[in-house]
């Protein structure tokens, strides 16, 4: 088991895109092989031209061109993956559940038990399974379970699984070098002489560009929990700077000062403590829900009311943006043209998942104003079904409502307001005197983000709301 020649993994999403693009490039003896029934995404992963790839990360584009075809290949043969493999990572969607018990908290494991089926029933050699998927404690006792109770009685008995969990720590927008310069990795495994020797195999693979230093390995329990308490954790941070900037706006308070005179103290720390329009992304939700869910099936309810109300502050910071919004635009927004910038959740990246910029659109939606969006990477269908997905109202009346462009001074022009939703760093560079002069007079900026110069905004014209400032 330990000469690890092949690995694949399933799913070639946000996490096993860039994860296994950065594997094969610092393992060029191993080759790496990347599955997904979504034969467009496969197609588009093995696109000639970069600017193709399904997914968006700098510094994506250039591992990618020298791994690939090398020993990184992205394909739709699963089986054929698994069956070849020594490793298999799992990499395919957990989203939270839209039905059934535990709807709208518990992760849905639909995916991840489809692929752990697939896999015994494949599989014909010794295996290592490596959970990568964020996961509910204990899910790798379910894995564990299927993998050695399904499968072709013919060869189920001689096959062995290890099951390992992996987490990911990756941030999107980051993400490449996140994982070439990780704090840490963590491995959790059986703690019996097989387990151990599964943990070494997937360990070396680290080693290949990490100090070991950096790679932690623990039972499987502690690595699972970890995942969702360092998401948690970090969600939480940035719920107590907002729930602290609303604060700031009702006394005068600012709260960019707040957090840099905090964020001093060594035991705090500056990371983090960006106010904002809300947090988004895949996880930090999906995490704290799934966390509550554990603690209520535990009967720990104290336990979970903590935790969930980092995700009511979330939600209270949305909705007050766009409250803020319409109160400050005269109390009707009805007819008006909102210029959003930014849809993404988080600057440098095209994801979407739970940003705050659909949630706010959603609201404005309701007071029947005609949102103009634009963002630098985001696809325009994206935002559509972003906003369908929601289902308030219907697709005729949302498209009614919610223009997108493709260039920001267009978004802008003859908007009573501006929200900015996502930081981009190019919006700051923007000739604002240009989109203040084409803008309805007065002219409204709402910056959910605190990233432009408010004194030079105002020296332009512009009224200015910026999050925890009076
Ligand atoms: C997060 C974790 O950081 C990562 O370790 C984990 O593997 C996946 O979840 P991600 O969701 O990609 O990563 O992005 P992150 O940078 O954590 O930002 C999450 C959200 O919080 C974004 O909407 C971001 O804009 C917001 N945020 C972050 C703030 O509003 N303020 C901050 O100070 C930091
Ligand atoms: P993440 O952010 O966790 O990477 P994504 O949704 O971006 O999530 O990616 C998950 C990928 O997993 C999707 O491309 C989906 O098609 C793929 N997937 C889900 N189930 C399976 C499966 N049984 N076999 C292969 N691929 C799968």
């Amino acid at each position: 088991m330990k000469d690890i020649k092949n690995i694949c993994c399933i799913g070639a999403g946000y996490v096993g895109g860039p994860t296994m693009a950065v594997i094969a490039d610092k393992n060029p003896t191993i080759k790496v092989t990347v599955v997904d029934i979504n034969a467009e995404r496969i197609a588009a992963w093995n696109d000639e031209n970069l600017d193709n790839l399904p997914i968006y990360e700098p510094g994506l584009a250039e591992v990618v061109s020298r791994a690939r075809g090398r020993n990184l290949f992205f394909s739709t043969e699963v089986d054929k993956a698994i069956e070849q493999s020594e490793i298999i990572f799992i990499s395919v969607n957990t989203p939270t559940k839209t039905y059934g018990k535990g709807k709208g908290m518990a992760a849905d494991l639909k995916y991840i038990e489809l692929c752990a089926r697939q896999i015994a029933e494949v599989a014909k050699t010794d295996k290592i399974v490596v959970e990568k998927s964020t996961l509910p404690v204990r899910t790798a006792e379910a894995i564990k379970t299927i993998l050695n109770q399904t499968g072709p009685d013919s060869y189920r008995d001689g096959v062995n699984f290890q099951i390992l969990s992996n987490p990911e720590f990756l941030a999107e927008g980051t993400a490449i070098t996140d994982l070439q310069e990780a704090d840490r990795v963590l491995i959790g495994g059986d703690q019996t002489p097989e387990g151990k020797e599964a943990i070494q195999a997937l360990v070396d693979i680290y080693a290949a560009w990490l100090p070991k230093e950096r790679i932690l390995t623990t039972n499987v329990w502690s690595s699972e929990l970890s995942k969702l308490t360092a998401n948690a954790f970090l969600a939480q941070r940035v719920s107590s700077i907002n729930a602290i900037s609303e604060l700031c706006e009702a006394t005068g308070a600012d709260v960019n000062e707040v957090a840099k005179a905090i964020g001093m103290d060594s035991r705090i720390g500056p990371k983090f403590l960006q106010a904002s329009v809300g947090f988004g992304g895949s996880c930090f939700q999906k995490d704290i829900l799934n966390l509550v869910y554990i603690a209520k099936s535990l009967g720990l309810s104290k336990v979970a009311d903590y935790w969930e109300q980092v995700i009511i502050m979330n939600d209270h910071q949305k909705i007050r943006f766009a409250s803020k919004i319409v109160s400050t635009l005269f109390n009707t927004v009805s007819g008006k043209k909102i210029a959003f910038l930014g849809w993404a959740f988080k600057k440098d990246t095209n994801d979407t998942r739970e940003s705050a910029a659909i949630y706010v659109a959603d609201q404005l939606i309701d007071e029947q104003a005609n949102v103009c969006v634009f963002d630098p990477k985001v696809k325009i269908q994206k935002m559509y079904d972003d906003i369908n997905y929601l289902d308030s109202r219907t697709d005729q009346l949302n498209k009614r409502h919610l223009q997108v462009v493709s260039n920001p001074y267009e978004a802008c022009k003859d908007a009573h307001a501006i929200a900015i939703l996502t930081e981009w760093d190019e919006f700051k560079d923007y000739d604002w005197q240009r989109i203040y002069d084409q803008m309805k007079k007065p002219a409204f900026l709402f910056d959910g983000r605190n990233i432009l110069d408010r004194k030079k905004m105002k020296g332009i014209g512009f009224e200015v709301y910026s999050i925890g400032k009076a």
